[in-house]
């Protein structure tokens, strides 16, 4: 196995929800360690461009309207296998396919509002780190 780091992100439907603590304890319980962490109210070019892969997806806009509707809670994990097991924890994108016990069966409501993001694999993994914490400010332990 392999000590990995993957990017979360508690969107603003969970922040809003004031279930940041209760995300963060599935991570921790599950022997992932936060490594850089910051609340952040993202703005349109900001999301946009983080979201830049789904540029042309009829459901762009909406995504990015709906991750600028309010603070977003940032965070570097970092653990074994962090990507796909931070990936297990999360389940499915659309919250009624998702396994139950998994954070967006528990905590989300539609595909747009499903309460986290997560690496989907190592190189976006590096990127979408890169995008919000410089080097410096990632911390292993
Ligand atoms: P996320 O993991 O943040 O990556 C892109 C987001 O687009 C996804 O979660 C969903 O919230 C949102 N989205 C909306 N519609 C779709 C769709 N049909 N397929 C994938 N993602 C979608």
């Amino acid at each position: 196995m392999a000590v990995e780091r993957t990017l979360s992100i508690i969107k603003p439907d969970a922040v809003a929800k004031n279930v940041i603590g209760k995300i963060i304890s599935r991570f921790e319980d599950n022997g992932l360690r936060i490594a850089a962490a910051r609340m952040k109210l993202l703005s349109q070019k900001e999301a946009e461009g983080f979201y830049a892969v789904h540029r042309e997806r009829p459901f762009f806009n909406d995504l990015v309207k709906f991750m600028i509707s309010g603070p977003v809670m940032i965070m570097v994990l970092e653990g074994e296998n962090a990507i796909s097991q931070n990936r297990n924890l999360m389940g499915a994108t659309d919250p009624k396919k998702a396994d139950k016990g998994t954070i967006r069966a528990d905590f989300a409501e539609s595909i747009d509002a499903n309460a986290v993001h997560g690496s989907d694999g190592p190189d976006t993994a590096a990127t979408e780190i890169a995008y919000f914490f410089p080097a410096l400010d990632v911390y292993t332990r």
